[in-house]
């Protein structure tokens, strides 16, 4: 897992900043520990299609004619992110030669360059941009791992994007669900009455987080709703309660056993890192697909995205969390009214046409072999939309123009919950100074890339320090 980005440690001295310090801190967060688990399951799934293919892809991309013999657009990964170091990627009709080999940054071909945001850095960015070349950013991961992104400045440099936004380009919302048949199945669904038997031992609520104290200060609110109704929390965070031993490990998230734990519940604490439009995890689907109640606290327009009206119990950040557990114990000890969040379960109903829509339409599957995985439909995005230009200029029509907008990759400020604002100095404080940070940087890098010259690492912190 990758901790809160470099920035943070600039807060605590801004006026005596160590430039070198802040480049070994920024080299911690390029490194592939950062890149997500879903990241590294759709790579696994092109791994195993490109299985066997291997071998015979390295020694394609040796025999790939070099300099200007190349007939296609050369399209760079500016990030580690796919290891490939040459390969034509076959679009629909259109074909780009795709590149984790920063050298072709030169190469006349070279029409568009690749970010992942989590190992976005502002060391070494291909700069000088030439007019040719599009910038095109994928980001699927949390707020809390690249906050700098997150503004005006930064945010519309690039001409394509691919984030959990839905206005994005290639909006990755959705990401976290295979599709409708996952979302209605009953494998683990549990009878009420089989449920009720179990409160005997087991508490209405369950928890289970390990990443402590993330923007969105979900403990803080978690530790208040205690109080008042008995949570049951498996996690490292306000654990109360053991799993058997070999679920204890994080990759046991996905475990057949670990489910049936869970399912045992009426309701699961669903609470995001982050507080975002449009940023939904498995945290919601995981509930849904089990046949419990989520009580979700995160994307604010959540709604739009369930599966139906009466599917979670949505987290009002305003009310106490003292009434959210007057709620939940109403519904614990009435069955009818417990019964009505999971009538769509019951009746496999998904009357979301927004929700049904996405998943029909989206150009890319999780977990499934039979569809492009987002990276792919990402690389292929870009490609496409390359050689649409380079027919145009065959028709000598003008270029088309593609730019992000703020709204592709956006969120609110991190926000303390009220009642505890001044119960504790914990690790919680430092997001919203992480947060002015990150929007400073964007300002200096704006400023820089706009520039258009190379600059060095000294140059961007004075200027971040500078204001401008
Ligand atoms: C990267 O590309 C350059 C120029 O095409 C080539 O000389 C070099 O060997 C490549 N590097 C790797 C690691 O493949
Ligand atoms: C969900 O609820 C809203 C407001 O309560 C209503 O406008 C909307 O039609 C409902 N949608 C469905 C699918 O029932
Ligand atoms: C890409 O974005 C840059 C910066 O906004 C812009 O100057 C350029 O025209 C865009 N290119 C295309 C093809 O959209
Ligand atoms: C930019 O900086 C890098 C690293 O310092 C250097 O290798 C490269 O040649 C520079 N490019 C230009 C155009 O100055």
């Amino acid at each position: 897992m990758c901790g809160p980005g470099s920035h943070i440690f600039v807060l605590t001295k801004p006026s005596s900043v160590n430039p070198s310090f802040m480049c070994a801190v920024s080299v911690v967060m390029y490194s592939q520990a950062c890149l997500s688990v879903q990241v590294i399951e759709q790579l696994g799934e092109f791994e195993q299609k490109a299985l066997g293919q291997q071998l015979s892809q390295r020694q394609a991309a040796e025999a790939i004619p070099r300099g200007s013999e190349l007939q296609d657009p050369v399209i760079v990964w500016w990030s580690p992110l796919t290891g490939e170091l040459g390969r034509l990627g076959e679009c629909g009709p259109n074909r780009c030669f795709f590149t984790v080999n920063k050298s072709y940054h030169s190469h006349p071909q070279t029409k568009a360059f690749l970010f992942y945001g989590t190992d976005f850095s502002i060391e070494s960015l291909p700069l000088p941009r030439h007019e040719q070349h599009q910038w095109a950013l994928f980001h699927e991961e949390s707020p809390k791992n690249n906050y700098k992104l997150f503004h005006e400045p930064l945010i519309t440099l690039f001409n394509h994007t691919a984030t959990f936004s839905r206005r994005s380009h290639l909006p990755l919302t959705t990401q976290h669900l295979e599709g409708l048949g996952a979302l209605s199945a009953q494998t683990h669904l549990l009878p009420l009455s089989y449920k009720n038997q179990l409160r005997r031992t087991l508490a209405p609520v369950v928890y289970v987080q390990s990443d402590c104290d993330p923007p969105s200060d979900r403990d803080v609110y978690v530790r208040e709703l205690m109080q008042h109704i008995q949570v049951d929390s498996y996690g490292q965070c306000l654990h109360n309660k053991d799993l058997p031993p070999h679920l204890r490990d994080s990759t046991a998230m996905d475990d057949h056993d670990f489910y049936q734990i869970l399912a045992q519940y009426k309701f699961i604490l669903a609470f995001e890192n982050a507080v975002c439009d449009d940023y939904i995890t498995e945290k919601l689907w995981r509930p849904l697909k089990l046949g419990v109640v989520p009580v979700y606290y995160g994307a604010p327009n959540v709604r739009m995205w369930l599966p139906d009206n009466r599917s979670a119990v949505v987290v009002d950040p305003q009310e106490p969390p003292k009434k959210l557990a007057q709620y939940l114990k109403r519904l614990d000890k009435n069955d009818w009214e417990y019964l009505r969040y999971l009538e769509w379960k019951h009746k496999r109903e998904i009357s979301n046409v927004n929700l049904v829509t996405e998943l029909k339409e989206r150009p890319w599957g999780v977990q499934d072999i039979g569809q492009d995985n987002f990276i792919d439909a990402f690389e292929c995005m870009v490609c496409n939309r390359v050689w649409e230009n380079i027919h145009r200029r065959e028709k000598k029509l003008p270029s088309k123009v593609w730019r992000a907008e703020e709204s592709h990759l956006t969120c609110p400020p991190p926000k303390l919950f009220e009642f505890a604002v001044r119960s504790s100095s914990s690790p919680r404080q430092i997001w919203r100074a992480s947060y002015e940070q990150s929007r400073r940087e964007a300002r200096a890098l704006g400023l820089l890339i706009h520039r258009n010259r190379n600059f060095t690492v000294t140059q961007f912190w004075r200027k971040v320090i500078e204001g401008n």
